[in-house]
């Protein structure tokens, strides 16, 4: 099968697609044929070695061989190892692959058995309204930026401020904080104005004309999406006793999460923003993209 790989650590070029064989599922696993996943900042981060303690996992000078890149994926389970009784050949899913990653190739078996899913992956039904494009950008940004929203504890009524709110993780918070009863000031730049409104914003600050950090202290959550501003900036827009919430690197993402936002999107809450969407053997061309910082939402692969 066919399989982004990467040999070196460094720029997009260092990918490489290989051919490897294709796994078999070992019991309480599926295995999933994927027909579409995602150049996520997470991978782009693994191939830079960003941060430099990524070797410790991923290899310290190169990484290891049979690393295949890939956070995400959604496909159709085409078969199942011993014990799984709750998937079976031809159900559609999407997974969080976890962080020994594998969604960027045309297979990938992941344990159903739920826990860490850090370990072993998570997998869940497709949301029957999505495309297959729509659920491979669903879990990694969705459970970040739900996660980040419960830790800061927002609520109806409660203001927030999103910084960065047209990257992956803004466009969905956006949806969720709307989604909590919330009022979003939503930062980004003019060309993103009209995308972060569709979503629900009820005021857009364009970081290029005005500074977002002069506001005063006017909300109940600043969420830095971006990761952009310092603590101290941010901290200058909160209310007393509110909060400010910054990505810690992936946090603990477990199947319950994953299942989470899967349910939203049934309900209507989530709908993912598609940046562009290429073939799994421009990978290089989507990380050059990704690495831009300027994506809106998620770069998708498809087989
Ligand atoms: N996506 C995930 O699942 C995930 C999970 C954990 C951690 N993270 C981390 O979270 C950060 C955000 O990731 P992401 O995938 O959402 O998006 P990203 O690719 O890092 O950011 C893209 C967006 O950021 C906007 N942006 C760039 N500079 C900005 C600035 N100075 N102020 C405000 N917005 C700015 C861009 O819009 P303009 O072109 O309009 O500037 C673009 O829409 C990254 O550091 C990533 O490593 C991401």
């Amino acid at each position: 099968m066919r399989a982004v790989v990467c040999p070196a650590y460094g720029a997009p070029d260092v990918l490489e697609i290989r051919d490897v064989p294709i796994p078999e599922p070992r019991a309480g696993e599926v295995r999933i044929r994927v027909i579409a996943t995602t150049a996520h900042v997470g991978d782009a981060r693994i191939r830079r070695a960003d941060p430099f303690a990524a070797r410790l996992k991923y290899g310290l000078l190169r990484p290891h061989p049979g690393l295949i890149l890939g956070l995400e994926l959604a496909g159709v389970v085409d078969a199942v190892g011993g014990g799984v009784s709750t998937f079976a050949p031809g159900d559609e899913v999407m997974a969080f692959c976890g962080f020994d990653l594998g969604g960027n190739a045309e297979y990938r078996c992941l344990s159903v058995a739920g826990g860490n899913a850090e370990k072993s992956g998570a997998v869940v039904r497709k949301p029957g309204s999505f495309g297959f494009d729509e659920a491979a950008a669903l879990p990694t940004g969705a459970v970040t930026a739900l996660k980040n929203l419960q830790k800061a504890r927002l609520g109806a009524g409660q203001s927030i401020l999103i910084n960065g709110a047209s990257g992956s993780l803004g466009t969905y918070a956006i949806q969720l904080a709307k989604h909590l009863g919330a009022e979003v000031t939503a930062v980004c730049s003019g060309r993103n104005r009209e995308l972060v409104e569709g979503l629900g914003a009820d005021a857009v600050i364009d970081y290029t004309t005005q500074d977002f950090t002069r506001l005063g202290p006017r909300f109940d959550v600043v969420y830095d999406a971006v990761g952009l501003s310092t603590p101290r900036t941010s901290r200058g827009l909160l209310r007393p006793g509110g909060t400010l919430v910054r990505n810690r690197g992936l946090g603990r993402i477990t199947h319950e999460n994953v299942a989470d936002v899967a349910a939203l999107a049934d309900e209507g809450v989530l709908r993912p923003v598609i940046d562009r969407v290429l073939p799994l053997d421009d990978v290089a061309e989507a990380h050059r993209y990704v690495d831009t910082a300027r994506k809106r939402g998620s770069v998708v692969l498809t087989l």
